[in-house]
């Protein structure tokens, strides 16, 4: 049995535990996957400035992020299939978010419902929404996520199309699984993946089948979906969807200063520096290098977070020292949750806080608050000159 050390630990017991097609569609990037590679390593690229004798008695990784205490800077970044890759996989990572005390968001396409994870869990969590092309949809979900306690709205800007993964292609992905010679060998190895899945009926997308239009049932999905998400999308329509939901707004995939500011301009509550854990557009620049140039035009602003590419504590040290107010994590948290559920979701979260909390120490600092970019070795070229 592997001792659990690190978030890498988990994605292999991940890679043993989960099926193929759900193990490949968590872990691939678009096209050549040069930005999914590039989101972690660039972040090796970034050094810490190591600080001796200074007092590191009663630390605190405690901060706010849109106004919301949570126990260390990340929050869960929405994850769609999640349930997929574990039988009521959203419900096991609200939960595990909820207890160690940090924001949970989830995702449209999830296959637990918004309904189904508000029973299920005790606090407020975060929803995220494409920008699709039918209004009575959006203001549908909104009026759930209301429902539900939801206290943001996540609007995820950079999918009006969806990047090309070679692999989901390959495996003929979908939800649940197609059942091909191919997909049933590899399913009936996964023996504790396929008891879970067997105890529950939660196996499609909860917010979608029976909501939308049209999608009365599974098969109906995939058309909806080429369909739905609006290519002609434009700031005014963001700014609609805000107006929609009244609450507090989180725009996500922001690469670009002009975006953020645009961002800031229509009144959003943060924007997340993302490129979707490198799903979108390869060849797009690592969150961690696009960061320092959208902070000099917005950080005085509005709230600046980051994903894509966090698989430690210290990544997430490195982002808010540069002055990042929140992380959210996608992969790290998955492969907890395929590994082994909510406890794995859980481990995950003590994994990063204390690889966060050692490395705010060594550094020289108790608060996690007071943490500035004097902690860090920056390379030149993250400062945003290009030719
Ligand atoms: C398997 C998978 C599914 C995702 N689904 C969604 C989604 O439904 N909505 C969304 O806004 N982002 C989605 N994302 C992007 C994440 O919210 C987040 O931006 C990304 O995972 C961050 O990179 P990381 O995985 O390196 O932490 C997904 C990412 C992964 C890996």
């Amino acid at each position: 049995m592997t001792v659990v050390t690190n978030i890498d630990d988990l994605k292999q017991i991940y890679r043993r535990r989960a099926p193929k097609m759900f193990y490949d569609y968590a872990e691939s990037g678009s096209w050549t996957e040069q930005t999914f590679r590039e989101n972690v390593s660039d972040f090796e690229k970034i050094y810490f400035r190591q600080r001796v004798a200074v007092d590191m008695v009663n630390r605190s990784t405690k901060t706010q992020m849109i106004g919301q205490d949570v126990a260390m800077p990340v929050a869960l970044a929405p994850v769609g299939l999640t349930g997929m890759q574990c039988a009521d996989g959203e419900i096991k990572a609200a939960r595990a978010a909820e207890k160690f005390g940090v924001p949970f968001t989830l995702s449209t396409m999830s296959i637990c419902s918004i309904e189904d994870v508000a029973e299920n869990t005790t606090q407020p969590f975060w929803f995220q929404v494409y920008t699709l092309k039918d209004d009575d949809f959006m203001r549908r979900l909104f009026e759930r996520a209301r429902a539900a306690n939801c206290s943001a709205i996540v609007i995820t800007v950079d999918l009006q199309l969806m990047g090309q993964r070679h692999k989901d292609l390959k495996n003929g992905l979908s939800a649940p699984p197609k059942l091909t010679l191919k997909s049933m060998a590899d399913m009936m190895t996964k023996i504790h993946w396929g008891l879970g899945m067997l105890g529950t009926k939660r196996r499609f997308f909860g917010n979608i089948v029976g909501h939308a239009h049209g999608v009365k049932d599974p098969a109906s999905l995939g058309s909806w979906t080429t369909e739905a998400f609006d290519q002609s999308l434009d700031w005014k329509r963001i700014a609609k969807f805000r107006e929609m939901w009244g609450g507090k707004v989180i725009i996500k995939g922001i690469l670009d200063p002009e975006d953020a500011k645009m961002a800031a301009k229509i009144g959003a509550d943060a924007i997340i520096v993302s490129n979707h854990g490198g799903r979108q557009l390869d060849g797009a620049l690592s969150s961690i290098r696009a960061l320092q140039p959208i902070l000099d035009a917005v950080g005085d602003k509005i709230e600046v977070h980051l994903d894509s590419g966090i698989r430690s504590g210290q990544d997430v040290l490195k982002a808010v020292a540069m002055g990042a107010k929140g992380t959210y994590i996608g992969r790290a948290f998955t492969y907890g949750l395929g590994a082994m559920g909510e406890a794995g979701v859980t481990k995950a979260l003590e994994i990063i806080h204390k690889e966060l909390d050692m490395t705010m120490a060594l550094c020289g600092h108790r608060d996690i608050t007071e943490v500035s970019p004097d902690i860090l070795l920056l390379p030149e070229d993250f400062a945003g000159d290009w030719a």
